[in-house]
């Protein structure tokens, strides 16, 4: 077993953590407040290649390994997970979707547009009543022979306003459950496509999230992914692969949190010495580097498995589940340990807890994690 990074991917780390606390920390409690769309930022780590990470050089991608991506969404979601969360469904549900299960015409037509970052990718799976339970799809896209009719609504959209290329998920056969469901690759300009309002969230507040109502939406049927009845064993696919981008991001957001209050401790005096000094906050501190270290392992074992075209469906939602929890805990006791400056902004923990919350949420909560990992044990017994 080798647990050492190649050069390539501690240079992606530095490039990344570099971006991040230069770039990214100076301006994100603005952002976070006003919840800003980070326009200029998301140009930037398109130039830089994070938004080609998982699409190949032949599409005008970067194509890195997952572990190096892994490292990637760490560092930048130590300070900004809105960009994080845009970088992550763009990457490896969206262009990782069309990458490897779309045909060669998709792939030449979207691909270099999102591996330049001019077209940003969102992933449209989730409805008002159709979440977890990610079957029980009402949008419809009827066929109507040379193409589909779509008609429904999406809700809790990543990169709804600012993103280009939509992966719409939809029922064509009913009657067929999940089998009868389909994925296409829509134009969010199309004739018939309503944008919601901006959702004004607890955390993550400066990436674009919008509901999405379709009204006679004519979608090529060129533009579907797949066979017929595809659509809902890619959508799965996907997610196993987003799932390990997700416990990335809470990786770093516990990373993010531990680093300040590991420095603030240093620093912070009560009764005549730094408060490290006191084994109650260095208790705090030596769990929270562990629960850091444990939350790590798991990660970059679900990345290395996808790298080593293993099955990682099971393992990254082990992942998810582990590090999102981490990630409350840890983000939760950086908050204690600054005490009362903890709850103001301007000392950004309080930020990276809210931002946490939301990690045990999407792509799967921690209960679908556990309905995953369950399935699999007993599957496996
Ligand atoms: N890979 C391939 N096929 C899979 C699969 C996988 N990982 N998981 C299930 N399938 C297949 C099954 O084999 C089955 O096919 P067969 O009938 O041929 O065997 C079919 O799909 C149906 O499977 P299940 O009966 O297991 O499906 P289910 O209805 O019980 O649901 C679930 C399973 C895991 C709970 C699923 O509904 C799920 O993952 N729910 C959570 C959805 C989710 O994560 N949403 C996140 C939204 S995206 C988002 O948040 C992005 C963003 O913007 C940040």
């Amino acid at each position: 077993m080798n647990f050492d990074y190649s050069e390539e991917q501690l240079m992606i780390k530095k490039a990344a953590r570099d971006y991040a606390q230069r770039e990214l920390f100076k301006d994100v409690i603005e952002r976070d407040t006003k919840a800003i769309y980070p326009t200029e930022h998301v140009k930037n780590i398109a130039q830089l290649g994070f938004l080609g990470m998982l699409i190949s050089p032949e599409y005008g991608g970067v194509g890195v390994d997952n572990v190096s991506y892994t490292l990637a969404l760490e560092e930048i979601s130590k300070v900004d997970s809105s960009i994080a969360v845009i970088m992550s469904v763009h990457n490896s549900l969206t262009a990782y979707g069309i990458e490897n299960f779309g045909s060669k015409e998709q792939k030449e037509k979207y691909l270099p547009l999102m591996a330049s970052g001019e077209k940003i990718g969102a992933f449209l799976l989730s409805e008002p009543d159709a979440g977890s339970d990610a079957s029980f799809q009402k949008t419809t896209a009827v066929d109507n022979g040379d193409h589909y009719l779509l008609n429904g609504i999406k809700n809790w959209i990543t990169s709804a306003n600012t993103g280009g290329v939509y992966i719409v998920i939809a029922q064509t056969w009913p009657e067929k459950g999940s089998k009868g469901i389909n994925a296409f690759i829509v134009d969010r300009n199309s004739k018939g496509i309503t944008v919601g309002p901006h959702e004004d969230k607890m955390g993550m507040r400066s990436s674009d999230t919008h509901s999405v109502m379709f009204s006679d939406v004519i979608v090529p049927k060129e533009n579907r992914i797949g066979e017929d009845g595809f659509g809902f064993k890619f959508a799965m696919k996907l997610l196993e692969g987003g799932r390990i981008g997700i416990s990335a991001q809470a990786l770093g957001i516990a990373g993010g949190a531990y680093e300040l209050a590991l420095k603030y401790s240093k620093e912070r005096k009560t009764f005549g010495t730094e408060i490290i000094n006191h084994q109650a906050i260095a208790f705090k501190l030596a769990e929270m580097a562990a629960s850091i270290e444990s939350a790590r392992l798991l990660v970059h074992k679900a990345a290395w498995l996808k790298d080593n075209h293993q099955p990682y469906g099971t393992a990254s939602a082990i992942a998810k589940l582990v590090a999102t929890n981490v990630a409350m805990q840890v983000t939760t006791e950086a908050v204690q340990i600054h005490g009362g400056y903890g709850y103001v902004k301007e000392y950004h923990v309080e930020r990276l807890m809210r931002e946490a919350k939301l990690t045990q949420i999407y792509e799967g909560t921690s209960e679908i994690q556990k309905i995953i990992i369950a399935r699999s044990i007993s599957r496996d017994c």
